[in-house]
């Protein structure tokens, strides 16, 4: 793919600490395995919302993952159907709302963000109900734009704009030029036909939603979108006890223990490293979901192990789709799925449902385990 498009995707915020932190964290925990089980019947199948997931990784919204492939939110969506796992379609994402849902029947969820104009926000959470979507998952970390420099050196801008750089960057991708002929659009699907952006308005992506989201949205509008939105609420974006707290005091269903994946605000800890406390502050109140730095089934264990009910993918999944379309995002999750099967056996453990931080060695696991037995 062309370089602004993968410095977009691989990319975060200022120096990219934060990006580099999620993935670290899980290092900094290793496995304490038993021995001597029975592991020859393995279950890696969870339930989220009560909804049965095949594994306990569903995929996470991301703007304009139709740029990497032509129709790409709607290929992802067929892949997580496929694998049995739900799919988050983001406020911007290339493919609309409606087109999404006619990708067939499978549980799907909306990620909002909250715009000044609270009638497109109105409009969006109605059409993400009508479409069928089963939860909406409000994302809470970007009142304004995380500083992403790789975007500003390579002038990234919607719909893409020449300039010689990009001229260059698109002439070495000619693959990418070619199958992108057969996309619906390269711009922001849901807002095509709105005032919100005109098509021959080529913005940055950082300065378009920082001048269209809400920066002054407060706790006090979720009471405003529970009125419009029956379904189950999700938060995502916490990083703090005191936030889950508060979540959980408004009733959400469930939080997404997120840092989005490095892109907003550099020198966030790793998502990892805040679960135990978030965990302990929700107190089994809300389904707790981990995002940032999932790179192997070995990490989805060590989150599910410290208390997070399942995990989101950004990136891996994007690099699946920009490689081979749907059977690319089909082949990361089933190589997610065998991981983390291989990974429950190696471990003595051969329910999900079993892991708990006794397997696990590290800062926030037991320093004294009970003996249990499994069988
Ligand atoms: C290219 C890209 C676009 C993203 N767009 C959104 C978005 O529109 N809404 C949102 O809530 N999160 C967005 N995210 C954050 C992801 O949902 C998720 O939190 C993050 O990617 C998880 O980290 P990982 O990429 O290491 O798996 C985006 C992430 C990437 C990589």
């Amino acid at each position: 793919m062309p370089r602004f498009l993968f410095d977009f995707v691989e990319g975060g915020a200022d120096d990219e600490v934060t990006v580099r932190a999620n993935q670290q964290a899980f290092s900094d925990y290793t496995f304490r395995a038993r021995t001597l089980v029975d592991v020859s019947a393995r279950d890696v199948s969870t339930t989220l919302l009560g909804q049965r997931l095949a594994l306990p990784v569903i995929l996470g919204p991301v703007g304009l993952a139709g740029l990497l492939a032509p129709h790409g939110e709607v290929l992802a969506a067929r892949a997580a159907a496929r694998l049995e796992t739900i799919f988050t379609l983001s406020t911007m994402s290339v493919c609309t709302i409606e087109e999404v849902a006619a990708a067939g029947p499978a549980p799907r969820w909306f990620q909002l963000y909250i715009w000044k104009d609270r009638e497109i926000t109105r409009s969006l959470v109605e059409r993400a109900r009508a479409a069928g979507y089963s939860a909406l998952c409000l994302t809470v970390d970007v009142p304004d734009m995380g500083n992403r420099e790789r975007d500003v050196r390579n002038g990234f801008v919607v719909p893409p704009r020449p300039t010689p750089g990009n001229v260059m960057d698109l002439l070495l991708h000619l693959g990418w030029v070619l199958r992108m002929t057969r996309s619906p659009r390269a711009t922001f699907g849901n807002f095509a036909d709105t005032k919100a952006l005109s098509r021959r308005d080529a913005v940055s992506v950082a300065g378009y939603t920082s001048r269209q989201f809400d920066q002054s949205v407060t706790w006090a509008d979720l009471e405003w979108l529970r009125g419009l939105w029956p379904g189950p609420l999700v938060l995502k974006g916490i990083t703090t006890a005191e936030d889950a707290r508060r979540a959980v005091e408004h009733g959400v269903e469930a939080i997404v223990v997120s840092n989005h994946g490095g892109r907003q605000l550099d020198g966030l800890p790793a998502s990892l490293d805040v679960l135990p406390e978030i965990v302990e502050a929700v107190d089994g109140k809300a389904e707790l979901i981990l995002d940032g730095g999932i790179r192997r089934g070995s990490d989805v264990v060590k989150a599910r192990a410290l208390g997070a009910r399942a995990c989101m993918i950004g990136r891996p999944f994007l690099y699946g789709l920009a490689a081979g379309g749907q059977a690319g995002v089909e082949r990361v999750l089933e190589i997610l799925r065998k991981e983390i099967s291989s990974t429950l056996a190696l471990l003595g453990c051969p329910r999900l449902e079993q892991l708990d931080a006794s397997y696990l060695r590290g800062p926030h696991s037991y320093s004294k385990v009970e003996d249990r037995s499994h069988d």
